[in-house]
C-alpha cells in the first residue's frame, strides 16, 4: 500500500525508541544502585523516543559510535508492527559543508567548497535517500530534522568569515536535501529554526522567515517540500517561563523585556517563539498547515534552583533573574549548561498552545550526549575545541561571564554520564512524580499593567 502523506505525521503515531541510546541509559541506571529512585527515573527515560543523528557519512553504514541507518530503519519497522499504529522515525540530517560555522564543537567533515558540496550530495544525501526510499520502509513516517543551526547562522552570523564562506553551500545543500527527501512520500521535512533566545527578536525572526521562504521556493516542490519547523534543537531554552508569562510586564515603568537577560526580545520561551514564527512563516508564503516541533529533551529546568512563586523586586534585572526558570548566565550559553533538566516527554499534538500550531514535542538531542568537549580532544570528525564548552572561560559572547558549562565533557555526541544524571534529577515535569504547580499570584508591590504594552501576538 502506497504511503499517504498526512498533515501531522505524529498524530495517532508512536515514535521510534533508539535501542542503542536506550542501552546507554539503562547502563547508567545500573550504576545507580545506591539511589533506586534515580535509577527508576532513568529506566523510564530509556523507554522514550529520541532522534537518530546522521552526523557524518560513516553514520549511514554505522561506525564505532553506533549502528547504521538500515539497522535503525529495520528496528523501526519492527517497533511499528509491535505497536500496531503508525510510527514516526526522527532522523537528523547534519553534515553540511562547513558545518557549525559560528562555533567549533560540531564542525564537520566536509569543507565549505564545491568539492565538499559534491560529496554532501553524492556520499551523504543520495545514500540516505536511497535507503529511505526502500519499499520495506514505506509504512513508517520519517520526520527529518534538516541541518540544525545552519540557516539560522546565515541570519545572524554572516559577519563571521566561516559563515560567509558556508552560506552558498548551506542554501544549496538544504535545497538538495529537501528535494531528495520530499520526493519520498513518507518523509516529512522539518527545518531547524534555532530557538527564541537566538532568532526571537523581530529583526532576526523576520529575515529568517524570508530566508526559509527563499530556500523553499528554490526547491522543485516549493513550499510543499517543507512540512514544518523545529525549534530548540539541542538547546535548553524553556518551553515556558511560567512566572514571566507576560513579556509586556513592566517593573518601575521599565519593561522586563529590557532586562539584561532578554535584551528586548519579546520571545521568552519556545511557546512564544513557535507562535511568532508560525505567524511570520505563513505571512512569508507557507501554508497555515505547517506544523511546529519543539525539542524538549533538555529544556526542563527543574530541580532545587527552579523558582516556584513570584519574587518581588523593584529592579528589572533582579526581578527577571529571580523569576526565570532558565538558570543560564546568558541565553547564548549553549554548551552543556549546568542545571538543565529533561523537559516534557515526547507527545503528539500537545494541547494548550493553539497559536504555536505544534505537531509534537520531540527529543531530537538524545539526553546524555555531550554538546562539546571542555578541552581539546583530537578526533577524526572535524570537531574542534570551543571555549563555550570550557567552564573556566569568560566569554565575550556572554557579556563577559563564565560559560556555565559542565566540566569534564567529552566530544560532542559522546555519552556524558555526569550531565545525564543532572538532566534526570532536574527534569521538569518531575519524572514519574508529582510536579508542584507554580504560585502564579503576582506580589502587589508592582502593578502588572503599568507602563506601555507591546502586544505582539
Ligand atoms: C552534536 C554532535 C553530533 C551528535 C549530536 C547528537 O551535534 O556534533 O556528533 O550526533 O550532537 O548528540
Amino acid at each position: 500500500m502506497a504511503p499517504v502523506h498526512v498533515d501531522n505525521p505524529y498524530a495517532g503515531a508512536v515514535q521510534y525508541v533508539n535501542p542503542t541510546w536506550a542501552a546507554s541509559v539503562n547502563a547508567a541506571a545500573g550504576r545507580q544502585s545506591a539511589d533506586p529512585a534515580l535509577a527508576a527515573k532513568m529506566r523510564t527515560v530509556a523507554g522514550q523516543p529520541t532522534a537518530v543523528w546522521m552526523d557524518r557519512i560513516s553514520a549511514i553504514t554505522g561506525n564505532a559510535d553506533g549502528n547504521g541507518l538500515k539497522f535503525h530503519l529495520d528496528n523501526a519497522v519492527a517497533q511499528q508492527k509491535a505497536a500496531g499504529v503508525p510510527l514516526v522515525f526522527n532522523l537528523v540530517i547534519y553534515d553540511l559543508p562547513g558545518r557549525d560555522c559560528f562555533a567549533l564543537a560540531s564542525n564537520g567533515e566536509l569543507p565549505a567548497t564545491d568539492a565538499g558540496l559534491a560529496r554532501y550530495k553524492s556520499e551523504y544525501i543520495d545514500p540516505i535517500a536511497d535507503l529511505l526510499d526502500n519499499p520495506e520502509y514505506e509504512s513508517i513516517r520519517i520526520a527529518a530534522t534538516i541541518e540544525p543551526d545552519s540557516l539560522p547562522n546565515l541570519t545572524t552570523n554572516i559577519s563571521e568569515p566561516a559563515c560567509q564562506q558556508a552560506a552558498p553551500y548551506y542554501r544549496q545543500g538544504v535545497k538538495y536535501a529537501l528535494d531528495k527527501l520530499h520526493a519520498i512520500p513518507n518523509v516529512y521535512n522539518y527545518i531547524d529554526i534555532g530557538h527564541s533566545g537566538w532568532l526571537g527578536w523581530d529583526s532576526n525572526a523576520g529575515p529568517s522567515a524570508t530566508l526559509f521562504a527563499e530556500v523553499a521556493k528554490s526547491t522543485t516542490a516549493g513550499f510543499a517540500s517543507i512540512d514544518g519547523f523545529v525549534s530548540d534543537v539541542a538547546n535548553t531554552t524553556p518551553l515556558e517561563e511560567p512566572l514571566l508569562s507576560d513579556s509586556s510586564l513592566t517593573i518601575n515603568n521599565t519593561p522586563i523585556r529590557s532586562s539584561k537577560f532578554y535584551e528586548w526580545n519579546f520571545d521568552f520561551d519556545e511557546i512564544d517563539y513557535t507562535a511568532h514564527m508560525h505567524r511570520l512563516l505563513v505571512a512569508a508564503g507557507f501554508p497555515s498547515s505547517i506544523g511546529m516541533l519543539v525539542d524538549t529533551s533538555r529544556n526542563g529546568w527543574g530541580g532545587p534552583n527552579r523558582p516556584t512563586s513570584i519574587t518581588a523586586s523593584t529592579d528589572v534585572n533582579a526581578y527577571v533573574d529571580a523569576n526565570r526558570v532558565d538558570r543560564r548566565v546568558h541565553r547564548g550559553a549553549w554548551c552543556n549548561p549546568l542545571g538543565a533538566g529533561i523537559g516534557r516527554f515526547p507527545e503528539a499534538t500537545p494541547s494548550g498552545y493553539a497559536a504555536s500550531h505544534l505537531d509534537a514535542f520531540v527529543w531530537i538531542k538524545p539526553p546524555g550526549e555531550s554538546d562539546g568537549a571542555s578541552t581539546d580532544i583530537p578526533n577524526d570528525q572535524g570537531k574542534r575545541f570551543d571555549r563555550m564548552c570550557d567552564p573556566t572561560f569568560v566569554s565575550p559572547k556572554l557579556n563577559n561571564q563564565l560559560t556555565g558549562a559542565t566540566p569534564n565533557a567529552p566530544l560532542a555526541g559522546q555519552w556524558f554520564e555526569e550531565q545525564f544524571v543532572t538532566l534526570v534529577k532536574n527534569a521538569y515535569p518531575v519524572i514519574g512524580g508529582t510536579t508542584p504547580v507554580e504560585d502564579l499570584v503576582a506580589p502587589t508591590i508592582e502593578g502588572r499593567f503599568g507602563g506601555h504594552h507591546h502586544h505582539h501576538h
